[in-house]
């Protein structure tokens, strides 16, 4: 029981990899509360889980949402000592075709939100005396040229560095900040991504998967779960003097 007894909120847990990690967080101790903004799967999975698991409805777009969420979570539990900065949004479009819409609504969430729940996070780790705050990035944020669109490898690029200066800025309360960069995974994000490829392309949807598989050295896509793992070895005592850093999982797909 690695994280045995331990306070964790995650956002975007209702589906894909948040719901990796609430279901690893939980098999491990850890009391789970799933936030997401679709209140109906939150629901669901807070029945699935079952145990301690605690749910709330936020959008991570919104401050006063976020303030609503973190103060829900962390009177529910009676503390915070984990926030996982989950939820992100994509879809595939060209360089050339990314408009105004998209850069706002991507960098909304997967910017401004990550900033703020986590500045919202740390004011109640401060106070606590400690916590672990974990992002997930992705290797979008890298560079990876496979990126779904450049608004979003910029909105990737732009949690990578913030993790750099919050590591700095919280270290001394005792809180550490890392980021988790996921290669392709097997979500509902990427299916509907790889979908549309395969619409586009005019090619079954296995041969499209097929490829992605064969550009990675390992030769298989991850599943929730690996990045689940990581997020549990974080979360955990083991991780206490790491901070900082963006770690890959992606099977070798990037190796910077
Ligand atoms: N799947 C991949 O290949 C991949 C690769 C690299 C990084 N990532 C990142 O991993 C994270 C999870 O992605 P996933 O693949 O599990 O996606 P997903 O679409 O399966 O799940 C994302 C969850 O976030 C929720 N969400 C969306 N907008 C929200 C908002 N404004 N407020 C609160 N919740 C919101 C959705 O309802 C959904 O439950 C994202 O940050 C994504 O960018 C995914």
């Amino acid at each position: 029981m690695r994280l045995a007894d331990r306070a964790v909120l995650i956002t975007g847990a209702a589906s894909g990899i948040g719901w990796g990690m609430a279901k690893a967080m939980a098999r491990e101790g850890a009391r789970v509360a799933i936030a997401d903004i679709d209140r109906a799967k939150v629901e669901q999975r807070v029945a699935e889980l079952g145990g301690a698991a605690y749910g709330v409805t936020a959008d991570v777009g919104d401050l006063a949402e976020i303030d609503r969420m973190v103060s829900s979570v962390t009177a529910h539990f009676g503390r915070l000592d984990v926030m996982v900065n989950n939820a992100g949004v994509t879809r595939r479009c060209a360089f050339m075709d990314i408009d105004e819409a998209l850069w706002d609504q991507v960098h909304r969430v997967n910017a401004k939100g990550v900033f703020f729940c986590l500045q919202r996070a740390a004011r109640e780790m401060i106070s606590q005396g400690g916590g672990v705050i974990i992002n997930t990035a992705s290797i979008a944020g890298r560079g990876y040229p496979g990126t779904s669109n450049a608004a979003y490898a910029a909105s990737k690029g732009a949690v990578i560095t913030m993790t750099m200066l919050a590591a700095r800025a919280l270290g001394r309360h005792n809180i550490t900040v890392n980021s988790i960069c996921p290669g392709v995974t097997r979500t509902e994000l990427a299916q509907n991504i790889m979908q549309l490829q395969s619409e586009k392309e005019g090619r079954p949807l296995a041969d499209i998967e097929a490829q992605a598989a064969r550009g990675i050295p390992i030769g298989r896509m991850n599943e929730p779960d690996d990045i689940a793992e990581m997020a549990v070895f974080l979360a955990s005592p083991a991780a206490r003097n790491i901070t900082g850093q963006s770690i890959n999982v992606d099977g070798g797909l990037i190796m910077m």
